[in-house]
Parts: C-alpha cells; sequence; structure tokens
C-alpha cells in the first residue's frame, strides 16, 4: 500500500495543473473547476476492493474506521494519519423498506441513510477533507455559503480543528435545526439579505479578496470526499453496482462526486457495470432539468423557490462536470413539485426512517421514474437521503399539522381534554378506520 502519491489540482475544462496547495478553486487559466488528481493506488480490483473489505472488517483505528478515510487512496492519498480532521464520519446504514419500495412501484429500494452522519447530513463526508486540506494549508478561517446543512458542517468540522470559520446563509430561508447547529457550533454566522447564489457569489469573493479558505462544494477536496457515498454504498452491496442511484441535486456537487465516484469505480475494476445517475430537482429550483430537457445545449439560471430549502439554489455552480457526470452514466435529471417531494417524505418518514424535504426528492424521483416507464419495477434502485429527518420540522408540522384540507398522508395530532374518556373515544376512532 502505498499512500505517499502526490495529489495535484486538474482543471475540468481545460487540463491545467494547479499546485494541492493552491488555494484558488478556480483554474487560473480558463476559470474551470477543479479536481483532484493522484496516482491510482497500486491494487486493482479484487485486491483493492479486499484493502477496503478488510479495513471495514477489522473496524481499524482512526482515520480508517471512518466512512471516509476507510477510502483513503481515492480521497486524498497523500495525507498522513496526524493531519486527518476526522469526528469519524460516514459508515452509513443501507436499509431496505418494502412500504416505499410499493409507494415507488418498486420490488425493492435500499436507502441510503447519510442523515446518519455527525451532524445529520452527508456534508460532513466533504467537509472532513476540505477542513483536513485547510489545516494541512495553515489556513487562517474557513468559509462558506450555505442553505445550512454545509454550514452546519463546516461549523463542526472548523471547532474540532480548532479553525475559525465564517458562514454566509440567506436570511431567513435556512431551517431553524440548521441555523441552531451553525451557531452552536461556534461558526461566525452572518445572515446575507439575499438568496443562497447571492451567498455564493460573496463567500467566493471573500475566498479571493480576503484569503480564506472557502469549503463549498467547488472546492475540490469536498468532492473527493463527497465521492465515498457511492464507493460506501458500492462496499454494503458486495461491489454489485446497482441499475440506478437516485438523489436530490442543488448545487450539483453530488452530482459532480458520483459521477467521479462511478468513473474511478469502473476504471479500477470495483464494478463491471455503470449504475445510471438520476439527479432530482424540486421544479422550483430546476434549471439542471431545464438544460438536460435541451440536451444540456444551455445552461440555465433561475430564482430558485421551493418548500425543499437545502436544494433552493438557481444557479448550481457545478454544472459543467454534472453534465458530465449524467452523460458518462446515461443518467437522467427531472424535477418535481414540492407537494410530490413532501408526500414522498411522509412516506419516508412513515417507514420509520426519516429525512429531511430535500432528501426526499430522491423517493419521489424513484416514484415519477418507474411511473413514467424509465425505471422498471425489478430494478435495483438505491435512493440517496441526503439529511437527517430533525434537520428541518417546521416542514413536518406544517405538513401533518397546519395544512387545510389536511394531505392524504397526514398524521394529524389531536389535542385532548386530559381524562380517560377522551383517550378512549380517540382509540375507538383509530379501531374503527383500521378495521
Ligand atoms: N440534500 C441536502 C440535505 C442538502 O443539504 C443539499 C445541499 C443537497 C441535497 C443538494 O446537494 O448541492 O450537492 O446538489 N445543500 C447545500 C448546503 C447547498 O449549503 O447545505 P448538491
Amino acid at each position: 500500500m502505498t499512500l505517499s502519491a502526490a495529489t495535484v489540482q486538474v482543471c475540468d475544462e481545460c487540463g491545467n495543473e494547479m499546485s494541492a496547495r493552491d488555494t484558488r478553486t478556480q483554474c487560473t487559466k480558463c476559470g474551470g473547476l477543479l479536481s483532484l488528481r493522484y496516482d491510482p493506488p497500486a491494487e486493482r480490483g479484487l485486491a483493492l476492493k479486499e484493502v477496503f473489505d478488510t479495513r471495514l472488517k477489522t473496524r481499524n483505528a482512526l482515520p480508517e474506521s471512518s466512512g471516509v478515510w476507510r477510502f483513503r487512496e481515492l480521497v486524498l492519498p497523500d495525507a498522513s494519519d496526524g493531519e486527518i480532521v476526522t469526528q469519524p464520519e460516514g459508515n452509513t446504514p443501507l436499509v431496505r423498506r418494502e412500504r416505499v419500495a410499493a409507494w415507488c412501484g418498486l420490488d425493492s429500494i435500499d436507502l441510503k441513510l447519510e442523515g446518519a452522519n455527525p451532524t445529520g447530513s452527508f456534508k460532513d463526508r466533504g467537509m472532513t477533507v476540505a477542513v483536513t486540506q485547510a489545516r494541512r494549508l495553515v489556513a487562517p478561517a474557513v468559509a462558506c455559503a450555505s442553505t445550512g446543512n454545509t454550514s452546519a458542517s463546516l461549523a463542526a468540522y472548523a471547532a474540532l480543528a480548532g479553525l475559525p470559520a465564517l458562514v454566509l446563509v440567506p436570511n431567513g430561508q435556512v431551517s431553524l435545526g440548521k441555523l441552531a447547529q451553525t451557531i452552536a457550533y461556534g461558526a461566525r454566522t452572518l445572515l446575507v439579505r439575499g438568496d443562497f447564489d447571492d451567498c455564493l457569489r460573496l463567500a467566493r469573493a471573500a475566498a479571493d479578496k480576503l484569503g480564506v479558505y472557502l469549503a463549498n462544494s467547488i472546492n475540490p477536496y469536498r468532492i473527493a470526499g463527497q465521492k465515498t457515498i457511492v464507493l460506501e454504498m458500492l462496499q454494503q452491496l458486495g461491489w454489485r453496482a446497482p441499475d440506478w442511484i437516485v438523489f436530490p441535486a442543488g448545487n450539483l456537487g453530488n452530482t459532480a462526486a458520483f459521477g467521479a465516484a462511478l468513473r474511478e469505480a469502473s476504471d479500477l475494476g470495483l464494478i463491471d457495470r455503470m449504475p445510471r445517475l438520476a439527479a432530482i430537482q424540486a421544479s422550483g429550483a430546476a434549471p439542471f432539468a431545464a438544460s438536460f430537457r435541451e440536451n444540456f445545449r444551455q445552461r440555465h439560471t433561475v430564482r430558485a423557490e421551493t418548500v425543499a430549502t437545502a436544494i433552493r439554489i438557481g444557479d448550481p455552480a457545478s454544472y459543467h462536470r454534472a453534465v458530465r457526470a449524467i452523460r458518462e452514466t446515461n443518467g437522467v435529471v427531472i424535477d418535481l413539485s414540492d407537494a410530490e417531494i413532501l408526500d414522498a417524505k411522509a412516506v419516508v418518514d412513515a417507514s420509520g426512517v426519516g429525512c429531511e424535504p430535500a432528501s426526499a426528492a430522491s423517493v419521489a424521483g424513484a416514484r415519477a421514474l418507474v411511473a413514467r416507464g424509465t425505471i422498471r419495477r425489478e430494478d435495483a434502485v438505491v435512493a440517496v437521503l441526503t439529511g437527517h429527518i430533525l434537520k428541518d420540522s417546521g416542514i413536518l408540522l406544517q405538513y401533518h399539522r397546519d395544512t387545510d384540507p389536511p394531505p392524504a398522508l397526514a398524521n394529524r395530532p389531536l389535542e385532548i381534554d386530559a381524562d380517560l374518556a377522551a383517550v378512549e373515544r380517540v382509540l375507538a376512532t383509530a379501531r374503527r378506520s383500521d378495521a
């Protein structure tokens, strides 16, 4: 096993190489986004699977007990143990839920529960790598723009690394839980009078002009970490590729990361066929779906609006590399209404798993793609649930308790007097409606 491979940053568009220590997140020649390139691991195929599987079985000490650093040869091979900032993260369950499958019209569906990460979303997988890199660079501070999960994650990892964190979030458009986390973990929190796209513009300018290290998913170290959602899922499936990986898409970091992970998994002989990616957007924030419908002839931007605030993004930064990911995997991009997303969330929640609104777009997407005949009933489907159910309890209560008339799947709480007769009456109605 070689852990000394030198990492470089390579422009996705023109191939220009930049030092791994360069803190700029765009190509200095053409402005394209950067990806990491490192020497491939010495092992391939079965031998490489065995390296990863042995670490999983023996549950090594940190950092390799992390579901990110278990795959360190494909993440950041030249990071030494002492440099790595890890909680640890990853190692999230992959569970089968029959009720969710039935609702989607599928024989079965596997749910990848990324809400089980330390701060409750998949962002921790990218953040362990970005903050590790920030520490290696001796960055004075880290910063991000966020719809809430990135900021919570950055705040937590910065606290772990002892680095000051600056976060920019759209004022009034971030769920209370995410904002509370961000503040509690100690990040300097700026409530920007604007939307996410304004915040990202500002964060990029702050990184350029003020020298803080940018930890948004345009940062290639973030993408390197997020690849492990797919790598870990493949490992959990015994390295048998599913037919479909369905997931929510906002700023398109995950779309890019999943494409990169599958490309590498295929090149290194970890899988023998390509799953198809299905990226799901909310209709009010669906510039990528609009481009897909036109065979990516044009890049769109919109003013975004959706109840799924995590993906309320109108000008996704990782557009070009996401296009590549969809093309290489024969993928699809669709958009669905807020009502469809919230119904899917109610079904996922009632299965005992639960997720935040944006995450439910994946299950809503699986159902819609089955209905359209794109996904077949017998296909092997993994839906990625990107964030925890408690990330946005406001929307949840609005759906179940406060919407009139109640949606079909609403579970209305009932207010009663403090006496047993009232409880009895409720039980009797529940029995009658069960019969
Ligand atoms: N799901 C959740 C729960 C998210 O928080 C995000 C993005 C996405 C899906 C979309 O992923 O951007 O890679 O396409 N949240 C970012 C944030 C933007 O700031 O927390 P993407």
